[in-house]
C-alpha cells in the first residue's frame, strides 16, 4: 500500500491508469486528494497505518464502488459537502462497500437530519444546558482534530430526564457532533489534514443515581446510537476514571455500537498515571482541562 507522501502535492501520481481514474469534477482540495487514487491491484488486503491517511486515500475497489454509490444517492444530496468523496466513502466503508446497505445508512441519516432539523442545530440556544451540562468543543489534539470533552460524573442527567428534557438533552449532545463536523469541514477547506475528532469523557464521580438511573439509560443509549449518523468520526473515545459500575452500562452499550466505535473506545480505570500517559501522547497539556490532567481551567 503506497500512501500519499505529500497530500497537498496532488500531481504525485504519474502513472496513466491513475490519471485516468481521476474524476473530472473537482470538489476542493481534500476530495481531489482522494481522487489521487492509491492503486492496490497487487495487494490482497490493503493495510493502512494512520487513520487520517486511511481517510485521505482510497483503494481501487473503493473507487469503483464510490462512483456507483454516487450515482445511486446523488439526487438525495442537497449540500455540496455531501457530494464530496470524503463524505461518501465513509458510508460505503461503514457498510463494508455494500452499496445497498450504504445507501440505506445514508438515507436514514438524511431522514434523521430532516426530521430533526439538524441543519439548524448550531444556532439553537442551549445556554441553560451549557451551565448544567458543560462540554467543550474548542480544544484540539496534536494533529488539529477538534475534541469533545466533558466530565459526565458532574452532570445531573437524572434531573434533565425527570424534567422531561431527555430529548432536548440528546439534541444538545448532537450539537457537539455538529460542531466538530462543521469545524472539520472548515479545516479541510483551509487545507488542513483533519478528518476526525477525539472524544474525552471523564467518569469521575459517576454514580448510578444521577447518571446511571434506569430513566437515564435511554439518553446515554441515544448518544452512542447517534454515532451512526457520524460514521468514523471518532479517532478515539477515551473514557477515564471509569468506575466498575459503568462497566455494566458499557456491556449494555457495546452491542449497539458501530464496529468502528468499538475500535475507537479506550476505557481507562482510575489509574491517573495510565490515562494521562495516553492523553499526553495525543494531546498537548494546554488543550486539556484540569479534570483531564491538563492546564486549562476546568469549566466546573
Ligand atoms: C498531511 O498528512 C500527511 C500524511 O500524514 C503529511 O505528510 C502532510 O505533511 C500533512 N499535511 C499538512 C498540511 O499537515
Ligand atoms: C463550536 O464550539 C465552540 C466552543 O463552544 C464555539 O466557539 C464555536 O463557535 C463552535 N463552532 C461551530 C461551528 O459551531
Amino acid at each position: 500500500m503506497q500512501l500519499l507522501k505529500n497530500l497537498f502535492n496532488i500531481p504525485y501520481f504519474k502513472s496513466p491508469e491513475v490519471q485516468a481514474m481521476k474524476v473530472e469534477t473537482s470538489f476542493g482540495k481534500i476530495s481531489s486528494l482522494l481522487l489521487a487514487v492509491v492503486v492496490c491491484f497487487l495487494l490482497v488486503e490493503p493495510t493502512f497505518g494512520i487513520p487520517v491517511e486511511e481517510d485521505l486515500t482510497i483503494t481501487y475497489k473503493e473507487k469503483v464502488a464510490l462512483e456507483k454509490f454516487r450515482q445511486l444517492v446523488l439526487e438525495h444530496l442537497k449540500d455540496d459537502y455531501m457530494k464530496q468523496d470524503i463524505y461518501l466513502i465513509r458510508w460505503l466503508r461503514a457498510a463494508n462497500l455494500d452499496l445497498k446497505l450504504a445507501e440505506q445508512k445514508l438515507l436514514d441519516n438524511l431522514k434523521w437530519r430532516e426530521e430533526n432539523d439538524i441543519d439548524n442545530l448550531l444556532s439553537e440556544d442551549f445556554s441553560d444546558f451549557e451551565r448544567d451540562y458543560p462540554y467543550t468543543t474548542d480544544t484540539y489534539d496534536k494533529t488539529g482534530r477538534p475534541m469533545i470533552a466533558f466530565t459526565f460524573g458532574d452532570w445531573d442527567l437524572r434531573k434533565a430526564v425527570l424534567a422531561g428534557q431527555a430529548r432536548r438533552f440528546t439534541r444538545y449532545l448532537d450539537r457537539a457532533f455538529e460542531n466538530v463536523t462543521t469545524q472539520i469541514r472548515a479545516k479541510q477547506a483551509r487545507g488542513e489534514n483533519v478528518t476526525q475528532s477525539q472524544f474525552l469523557i471523564n467518569l469521575e464521580n459517576f454514580n448510578l443515581a444521577q447518571q446511571g438511573c434506569i430513566q437515564c439509560l435511554p439518553a446515554i443509549f441515544t448518544y452512542f446510537q447517534h454515532q451512526v449518523y457520524y460514521p468514523n468520526l471518532a479517532d478515539n473515545i477515551v473514557l477515564v476514571n471509569t468506575p466498575t459500575v459503568f462497566e455494566v452500562v458499557l456491556r449494555i452499550l457495546r452491542p449497539i455500537m458501530a464496529p468502528e466505535t468499538r475500535v475507537a473506545l479506550k476505557v481507562f480505570g482510575t489509574n491517573r498515571q495510565q490515562w494521562q500517559q495516553f492523553l499526553y501522547s495525543i494531546i498537548d497539556k494546554d488543550q486539556l482541562s484540569r479534570d483531564f490532567g491538563g492546564t486549562r481551567s476546568s469549566y466546573r
